[in-house]
């Protein structure tokens, strides 16, 4: 059989589930644009990244060939490059080109944003302009609940709603504002400016760590010089699906390659 022992060779045949040492499971979960798989080893899980594209809290859909490979390299990447700079966070090791190894977190539903400069939801919501540059950063935090349009909750309102602790709240802030300091520094090395990202954070017996993913689906990253778009807004604002790879692929070049 000549699949390249890969994960989707994997799945297609039910006989070849040990990849690369690991016995991979049952779904555990299937959001938008990533699988969960348990592993043999309970502490750990596989996500699996999809070539799916969605906005509008996912009422718009269309799926991008190598997207979820793109997105799996760049969060590997952007993982390893936060654990160097002191940002804990889930990212174990990469199993095939779309699917990562990662610690199993108990998931807070709760979109954590960083902004450093003005733009998409903050500009709509309140009389900034389109632009400005926060210093200090601004960090929100939204409520993962599609059917009400993920609304935004204070920290009297994630306490209230038992999410997290006041301590957790704080721990958060201070770890996405360390995330965007080293990511800054590092995008900023490769002519990339870094306008806001998301992060998912979860608990790892009781330890809160960072989740999920850190790509351009979840950050705006800017061309530095030129300020081409290098992210999802290019999605948002209806570029053709061919744009929304090359800008992928660009970061990709970017980070990953070199
Ligand atoms: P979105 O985050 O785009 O709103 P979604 O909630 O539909 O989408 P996906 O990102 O497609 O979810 O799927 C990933 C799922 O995996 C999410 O439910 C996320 O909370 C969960 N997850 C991410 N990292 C971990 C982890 N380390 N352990 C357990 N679950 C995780
Ligand atoms: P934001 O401007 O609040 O929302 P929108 O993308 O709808 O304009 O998003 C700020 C940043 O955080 C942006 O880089 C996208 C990311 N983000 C997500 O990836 N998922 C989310 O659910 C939210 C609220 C933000």
């Amino acid at each position: 059989m000549s699949c390249d022992k890969t994960f989707k060779c994997s799945v297609a045949d039910k006989r070849l589930r040990i990849v690369m040492g690991y016995k991979i499971g049952d779904l555990i979960a299937s959001g938008k644009t990533k699988l969960v798989y348990a592993l043999d080893t309970p502490s750990l899980v596989l996500l699996r990244f999809k070539d799916d594209v969605t906005a509008l809290d996912g009422r718009r859909r269309d799926t991008i060939a190598g997207k979820g490979a793109l997105n799996a390299a760049i969060s590997a990447k952007l993982f390893q490059v936060l654990r160097e700079g002191g940002v804990e966070n889930h990212f174990v090791e990469m199993l095939d080109e779309s699917s990562m190894v990662v610690e199993r977190l108990s998931m807070l539903p709760l979109e954590v944003v960083c902004r450093n400069v003005a733009t998409g939801s903050i500009v709509k919501r309140l009389p900034i302009q389109e632009g400005v540059v926060f210093d200090p950063p601004i960090v929100e935090f939204f409520l993962k609940d599609d059917a009400r349009g993920d609304p935004m909750l204070s920290e009297a309102h994630i306490v209230a709603l038992k999410l997290a602790s006041r301590g957790e709240v704080d721990e958060m802030i201070r770890a996405i504002l360390k995330a965007n300091e080293v990511l800054k520094d590092f995008l900023s090395k490769r002519g990339l400016t870094l306008i806001d990202f998301k992060l998912e954070f979860g608990r790892k017996e009781g330890k809160l760590m960072v989740g999920d993913e850190l790509d351009p689906d979840c950050m705006r990253i800017r061309d530095s010089e030129t300020g081409r778009i290098l992210d999802k807004d290019l999605y948002r604002k209806g570029a053709s699906l061919e744009e929304v790879k090359s800008a992928y692929e660009e970061v990709y070049r970017r980070i990953v390659e070199r």
